[in-house]
């Protein structure tokens, strides 16, 4: 049995451990203490549900707490007010009380939204948190964003609403799909650009461990990202400053995202490239020491990212799908930039037309990152 990692996310009386290991998902130690014998839902998706609900159900019966599942359809587009509304009828069916508890078994997608559920029933139930992906462990099921997506936009409803435990196993990233967790990658490599450069360095040290998924590898990648995570949400859980830092890279990301109508391009993939778009803009303006975007290229070709654009997007079109992203003002743009890395700033007053100028066009054209290599 390998060493779990603990990581504390500090906020006084909300305050919560965040597990990192092998085979901590039905470990009746880790659980014991937080659940009791007030009833349990059991929130998943019919992907992860085969896999892995069955040895929850039997840590349940093992610890005589009578629960209910909630298995819901797998994907993006079932992160809705529907949704979350199923998940509020079996809360009410099982009958849950203001000391039952959720647990959210999935990705990103079940974490916000079981989440999202428990912040509401009553004005608030446990959710113990247990992420399957990449991107999870590191980042969505640390912080206590949680919500569902309006046909407005994403995440639009929702709520902060800490969960009680969050158990990462990553023995469950086995399962992942390749493309799925590389995605989580991009995440893992912005906490070394805005706030680790040694991290930074470790990971173009250990690319090909990190792609073989190997377990201490891993561990050690999921630990140290949700020590970051856990640092920053403990300084300003309800982002009213530094959170905002996680953002790197998201506003030109979401703008790819947003073009290409969330079809082109796994969030963490759109990320990526952001990240580079931030950097190379940012080296335009001054605020990025010159070659960080070569650098940061050569990691995410390391980690197998393609890093071209379709031919179609153009630079206006991607500065217009910017500003109407929710971190713009009249004043301009605000933009989370490099320093150098290991340390970011939030830059405002971006005009469109500066971005423009000085954007960054050699990544738009599929062959032409060959220049950042
Ligand atoms: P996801 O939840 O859709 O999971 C990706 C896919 O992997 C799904 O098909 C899922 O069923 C499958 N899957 C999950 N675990 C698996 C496993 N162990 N084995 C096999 N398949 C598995 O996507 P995601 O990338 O985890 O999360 C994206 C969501 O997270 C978005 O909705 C985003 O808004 C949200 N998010 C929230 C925060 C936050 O702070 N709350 C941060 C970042 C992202
Ligand atoms: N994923 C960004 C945040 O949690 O603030």
């Amino acid at each position: 049995m390998h060493a779990v990692e603990t990581v504390t996310v500090e906020l006084g009386a909300a305050s919560y451990e965040v597990l990192i290991g092998s085979n901590v998902l039905a470990n009746p130690d880790y659980w014991r203490r937080h659940l009791d014998a007030n009833g349990v839902l059991l929130v998943s998706n019919n992907t992860v549900a085969p896999l892995y609900l069955q040895r929850l159900t039997e840590l349940l019966e093992q610890l005589r707490i009578p629960y209910a599942e909630c298995v819901l359809p797998d994907g993006e587009q079932y992160k809705t007010p529907a949704t979350w509304q199923q998940i509020i009828t079996q809360l009410l069916k099982l009958p849950a009380n203001r000391n039952s508890a959720v647990i959210a078994l999935g990705g990103g997608v079940i974490g916000d939204m079981a989440g999202f559920a428990a912040a509401c029933y009553m004005r608030g139930i446990r959710v113990i948190q247990v992420p399957t992906t990449l991107l999870a462990q590191v980042d969505a099921s640390v912080g206590g964003k949680t919500g569902v997506n309006l046909p407005a936009g994403k995440n639009l409803l929702g709520a902060f609403h800490q969960p009680a435990l969050v158990l990462a196993d990553i023995d469950t990233l086995r399962t992942l799909g390749k493309r799925e967790y590389r995605a989580g990658i991009a995440e893992v490599i912005k906490y070394g650009l805005i706030m680790d450069a040694d991290f930074f360095a470790w990971l173009e040290a250990n690319q090909g461990a990190v792609l073989a998924q190997q377990r201490e590898t891993v561990q050690y990648m999921v630990a140290t990202s949700v020590r970051h995570k856990a640092a920053v949400v403990s300084a300003d859980d309800r982002e009213q400053g530094q959170r905002a830092l996680l953002n790197f890279g998201h506003t030109f990301g979401h703008a790819l995202e947003t073009l290409t109508e969330y079809s082109h391009w796994l969030h963490g993939e759109a990320v990526a490239i952001g990240m580079l778009m931030a950097c190379a803009y940012g080296e335009r303006t001054g605020i990025t020491p010159a070659g960080t975007a070569a650098r940061l290229a050569r990691l995410l070709a390391g980690m197998q990212f393609d890093l071209s654009v379709p031919a179609g997007l153009r630079a206006d079109d991607i500065v217009a799908a910017m500003r109407i992203d929710k971190k713009a003002s009249s004043a301009g743009l605000n933009l989370i930039l490099l320093q150098k890395i290991g340390q970011a700033t939030i830059s405002s007053g971006h005009q469109s037309a500066e971005l423009r100028q000085s954007f960054p066009t050699q990544l738009l054209f599929k062959d032409q990152h060959d220049n950042y290599q």
